[in-house]
């Protein structure tokens, strides 16, 4: 099976806010299998359906102890601020100081079915926060000021089209805005 591209800066599914997921069923589970093989190849500690081009609520991680799902995942509570220097895939070789809240606690569902709460800091806290922007079609370059979001929209245009010509990726190929 072919692997799932990676979608960057200028794709529009990055932009759409996602529907709940309805069903958790085979399909979801074998994308989530093709997910995470797209995810280690990157690689990166989570990746959400957006950014292969799927506008459903959910994502894949692996915070250091194996390979999980969370689906339709909602912050319920958070607290604190925590700076952090924070990059994306789908933002290649960028990244910025972003303040978010440190403490969350997230709940969802996992690929069984059964209903995940998990009560998360700093680092996995901001995982789970970078994802959930996602589907809500919210990228990093939201959170920098009218200067910096216009230098990182350049730097981008320019990496992203010094790759166009061997970009084999075929249908959502990066559109500009
Ligand atoms: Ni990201």
């Amino acid at each position: 099976m072919e692997s799932l591209s990676i979608r960057v800066f200028g794709d529009p599914v990055l932009k759409r806010v996602s529907e709940d997921v309805q069903d958790i069923d085979g399909a979801l589970a074998s994308l989530c299998g093709r997910m995470f093989e797209a995810m280690y190849q990157a690689p990166g500690i989570g990746l959400a359906a957006p950014q292969v081009g799927v506008s459903q609520r959910f994502f894949v991680y692996d915070y250091g102890d194996g390979p999980k799902v969370l689906i339709n995942p909602e912050i319920v509570e958070s607290h604190g601020e925590w700076e952090y220097d924070e990059g994306c895939l789908s933002v290649p070789g960028l990244s910025w100081n972003i303040v978010r809240p440190k403490q969350i606690h997230i709940v969802g569902y996992g690929l069984d079915g059964e209903e995940i709460s998990i009560e998360a800091d700093e680092l996995e806290s901001r995982l789970y926060q970078h994802e959930i922007d996602h589907l809500d079609g919210k990228l990093l370059l939201d959170y920098l000021d009218d200067d910096e979001k216009k230098k990182a929209k350049k730097i981008l245009r320019e990496m992203i089209m010094g790759q166009g010509n061997n970009d084999s990726s075929g249908p959502g190929r990066v559109q500009f805005p």
